[in-house]
């Protein structure tokens, strides 16, 4: 059993300046102790009902803990303590702490009773441990049926859960704080699930879904913050007093940050140092935040932004908080990484592709744009199956009446008039080429300009007397209505048995305003922006389960909802618009922080870049891309003919090491971050037999001899075959004194395989 509990009878004397004498208390604590793998995370039960968090870090596998309360300093314990109860509230470590009670810090709870309090006290009331994890439910409410919330799983012999209930005794909201520690992970995640077990109902203010207080402050804050076409790059500041954070009102988990914060010792770099990495499963507002209080503790919290949040919860009613999935490692930053990598592998992805090469793909995006027909795509099919491509996928244009982007979207139509043909000639042809077909959705969007809007203008969000705000020419659908979501599904459906389509790419290209629903009555409307994220997992699991062959592709305006939410559904995403190979270096570098290369969507593109004007080789671009799903992005017809030639051996080698790609670990070797002249990565097979080392060369300098590099994850006592120049080293000697690497010229990469022989 990972999960234990512990009761101690504590005998305390301490010297109470107030009272001029030594005051003795006992207490009687309920110690829960949760080992995951070599992690170990501790929580107390107080006599007084308080819930305390005790420890965070590298298993210790001591019994006895409690001694990390100070429970013996000033402020004591608050049954001994009534004169100043305050103090203590502002003092103690603890798991979920409320508003309005003397902690001071970042509350995680906050309600807004039937008289109009917002102050509230959850007390310990039960707890119950048992294996396995449980699924998240979101029960219905409005008309709305049970919606399962994305969640990593894990069977009864691979985790084992805690749950604590607690209970406001006024307002009768009961908080389960749900926790499950991983057996062979390093990985302890949380949530949380309210009721209303009063007699009246309670507005839910704010319902985060993890805090943890930890001891002191010696850490950096690292998070992955960026913008349209540079999502996730890496920003590492030291704490400060006071809050410091990242989040999200945009609806979606945005390019600008992503749900992920670390804590890290400030000497942890990749293999060294501790790093606690919090990742919340959920793609929309959210908040990541460290706060440093007064004593130089650390509150670091994580769950749905309270900004515009609030939910009525009924009588009898749930709110199920979403999961927040945290690392601990005690070897740096890559171990960490690693672990989310497991992680989301083995525990969060789901379907058919989970454990499964992708189809090499070619998307049209960057080769037509909106100006394409059925036989232009059968040309650039053609001659793409010639070249050992697996997949056409058609993106946005082939319904309504699109050709450009003001109209048509909600009208989910085939645009014969355009395309020339049925949507079924286009895709048998192109699998009589031997190819599969995969076509782009964006089913949250409607355009001004198109039968649906006009139909229906009150299904898209908005407010009665305001200007919608209108963004990419497209307004936002009401998520949060069945009927919407309801009548997208169906003609998506059509379009889906129309032909043999074997993917589809989700995008969603803008973000909330005037966030109103039409249907929802003014006591639950602020509920709309997670109703809506509700609704979006609920349209993607239909989808999903009713068409398990189809692979998903999630995408947001490139990557501004690549989250542990969408993973669930959608085994990769589309990593950024920007597929220039040198600033995915940084894209994919912060990406892989916390997410696995096996989820990373990336092509090769044409050059000059459509998007930075750069030009860089076309086998930097193809190893570059190889560090995630891989496939075309440019008109295979008309690149240059040394490019088109260099295809065939791509895709070869994309095949050869994708496996090590997909399930090996990943090592970073270089930071673009902090040098960014060069850049080199290593993925090593689970039991080390094999690894694929890359480097790229981003500038050359003059007068430089070779460049020394350490390479990393190898078995030390194993030999290795150097697969470029057949030399045989050790792992010991690789990894300690390293292989020199040289290249000529800007923007240049090299790939050396080793074999253990
Ligand atoms: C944004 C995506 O990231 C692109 O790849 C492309 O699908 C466009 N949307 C289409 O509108």
């Amino acid at each position: 059993m990972s999960i234990r509990e512990a009761v101690f009878e504590k005998d305390y004397t301490r010297y109470a300046w107030q009272l001029g004498k030594n005051v003795s208390y006992t207490e009687k604590i309920t110690e829960f102790i949760l080992q995951a793998k070599d992690t170990e995370y501790a929580i107390a039960v107080l006599d007084g009902g308080y819930i305390a968090h005790i420890y965070f870090g590298r298993r210790v596998d001591d019994e006895d803990l409690t001694y990390l309360l100070r429970l013996d300093e000033n402020p004591f314990t608050p049954k001994t303590n009534e004169r100043d109860l305050g103090t203590f509230m502002d003092c103690l470590p603890t798991e979920y702490p409320c508003f309005g009670v003397g902690d001071y810090r970042e509350p995680c709870l906050m309600i807004m009773d039937a008289d109009g309090m917002s102050s509230c006290k959850l007390k310990y009331k039960s707890h119950r441990i048992y294996k396995g994890k449980p699924e998240l439910i979101q029960e219905g409410s409005l008309g709305e049926s049970a919606i399962r919330l994305p969640a990593t799983f894990a069977d009864e012999d691979e985790a084992d859960t805690l749950e604590i209930t607690c209970i406001d005794e006024r307002s009768g909201i009961e908080a389960v704080l749900v926790y499950t520690a991983f057996n062979d992970l390093d990985v302890i995640t949380r949530s949380v699930r309210l009721k209303n077990t009063g007699s009246r109902p309670v507005d839910i203010r704010r319902v985060l879904s993890a805090c943890v207080d930890m001891p002191g402050s010696d850490y950096d804050f690292i998070t992955l913050n960026g913008s349209w076409a540079r999502e996730r790059a890496v920003e590492r500041t030291p704490l400060r007093t006071g809050k410091q954070s990242v989040d999200s009102v945009r609806g979606e988990s945005s390019h600008q940050s992503n749900p992920f914060m670390a804590l890290v010792s400030h000497n942890a770099d990749e293999d060294g140092g501790e790093a606690y990495g919090f990742n919340f499963v959920y793609s929309g507002n959210f908040i990541a935040q460290a706060e440093v209080d007064q004593h130089g503790s650390t509150r670091a919290v994580m769950g749905i932004n309270p900004c515009d949040f609030s939910w009525r919860l009924g009588t009898g009613e749930t709110l199920t908080a979403p999961e927040v999935v945290m690392v601990y490692s005690d070897s740096g930053i890559g171990k960490m990484s690693r672990t989310f990598h497991d992680l989301y592998r083995g525990h969060l992805i789901r379907g058919e592709y989970r454990d499964k090469r992708r189809p090499v793909l070619i998307n049209n995006w960057e080769a037509t744009y909106f100006d394409f027909n059925t036989e232009k795509l059968i040309d650039i099919a053609k001659k793409a199956s010639e070249l050992g491509i697996e997949m056409l996928v058609m993106d946005d244009g082939w319904f309504g009446h699109r050709d450009s982007d003001d109209s048509s979207l909600g009208d989910w139509f085939v645009y014969e008039k355009k395309l020339g043909s049925s949507l079924k000639y286009l895709v048998d042809e192109v699998n009589k080429l031997g190819m599969k077909f995969g076509i782009w959705f964006e089913p949250e969007m409607v355009s001004p300009d198109s039968e649906l809007f006009r139909k229906h203008p009150d299904w898209a969000i908005g407010i009665d007397g305001m200007e919608r705000t209108m963004s990419r020419q497209q307004y936002v659908l009401d998520y949060s209505r069945k009927d919407v979501r309801d009548y997208v599904y169906s003609m998506m459906s059509d379009v889906l048995e129309s032909a043999n389509i074997e993917y589809i790419k989700w995008d969603m290209n803008r973000q909330l305003t005037e966030t109103g629903s039409h249907m929802l009555p003014a006591e639950h409307q602020r509920e709309i922006w997670h109703r809506y994220v509700l609704g979006v997992y609920d349209l993607m699991n239909r989808l999903t389960t009713d068409h398990p062959h189809i692979l998903l592709e999630g995408c947001s305006g490139g990557g501004a909802r690549f989250d542990p939410g969408m993973l669930f559904f959608a085994p990769q995403i589309w990593c950024s618009d920007d597929t220039d190979a040198i600033e995915r270096l940084k894209i994919q570098y912060g990406t892989s922080i916390c997410y696995p290369a096996s989820a990373m969507g990336a092509h090769v593109s044409d050059c000059p870049n459509h998007v930075l004007g750069r030009t860089c080789p076309f086998a930097t671009r193809g190893d570059v891309a190889m560090v995630g799903t891989f496939g075309y992005e440019l008109d295979v017809t008309r690149i240059p003919e040394e490019d088109r030639a260099m295809i065939p051996a791509q895709i070869e080698k994309f095949k050869r090491y994708n496996p090590l790609v997909r399930t090996g670990d990943q090592y970073r070797i270089g930071n673009i971050f902090k040098d960014n002249t060069w850049d080199a990565w290593m993925f090593v097979s689970k039991d080390k037999s094999e690894a694929l080392f890359t480097f790229v060369q981003v500038m050359s300098r003059p007068n430089r001899r070779s460049r020394l590099i350490r390479l990393r994850g190898l078995d030390e006592d194993a030999y290795y075959r150097n697969e470029e120049n057949g030399s045989v080293i050790s792992g010991k000697l690789l990894m300690n004194a390293g292989i020199y690497v040289s290249a000529s010229g800007d923007y240049v990469s090299k790939t050396i395989a080793f074999t253990r022989v």
